[in-house]
């Protein structure tokens, strides 16, 4: 198990996820709810965590289905979803190995919030391979990173020229950069949200 999966799994165990905020971003729920929402569809959340935007997406009509190789962040994923009386699936797995896992196609939406970017070179070619496999033609992918250089044991960092390079045939059709100090969380503030948009979609 490489060292990032323990990192995960001791931070989950400890309860120390500064990024477990509860929050639905405004971006996601502007894709959801906003004046050009998206037809709802099927949605995959990489890297769900506890699960808070999956079961956001789940309450709003969505086939959703959540991944994350922490079984932790999984169990409690599904206590929210129950809270919530909605049944989103939630798969414990990488999300480097999609099709393995069984998580389907015909994903018209996808979403990573601080998952990707803590990905090595290796993994990030998998990642990719697997989205454009179980993606729609026509699919919108919403990220969230940290830019390179963030320092400490946290992710690497993405930056948005690599996440266009290597999503090959998906546009940028929004960068939103990091938020004004002083305002949301400290997560909030130093990451960046980019929305790819596949194909002529
Ligand atoms: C920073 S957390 C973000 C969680 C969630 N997206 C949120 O916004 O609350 C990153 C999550 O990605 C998961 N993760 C990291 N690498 C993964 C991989 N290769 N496969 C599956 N999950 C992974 C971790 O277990 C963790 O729950």
């Amino acid at each position: 198990m490489d060292f990032r999966r323990i990192l995960f799994r001791l931070m989950y165990l400890v309860g120390k996820m500064p990024w477990d905020t509860g929050v639905v971003p405004p971006e996601l729920v502007d894709l959801v709810e906003g004046p050009e929402a998206l037809p709802a569809g099927r949605a995959l959340d990489l890297g769900c965590g506890t699960g808070t935007n999956v079961v956001y997406l789940a309450r709003h009509g969505w086939d959703a289905t959540g991944v994350d190789y922490t079984p932790r962040a999984i169990s409690r994923a599904r206590r929210k979803a129950s809270e919530a009386g909605v049944s989103p699936k939630l798969v414990v797995g990488d999300v480097t190995r999609l099709r393995e896992l069984g998580v389907g196609e015909g994903f018209s939406l996808l979403i990573d919030l601080g998952c990707f970017h803590g990905l090595s070179d290796e993994q990030r070619d998998a990642y990719v391979r697997e989205v454009n496999a179980v993606a729609t033609p026509t699919a919108r992918y919403l990220i969230s990173a940290f830019p390179p250089g963030h320092g400490g044991p946290g992710p690497r960092g993405a930056s948005r020229e690599e996440i266009e390079r290597r999503f090959e045939g998906w546009e940028l059709a929004w960068e939103h950069a990091p938020q004004a100090e002083g305002s949301g969380t400290p997560e909030r503030r130093s990451v960046t949200y980019l929305l790819l948009r596949r194909g002529e979609g």
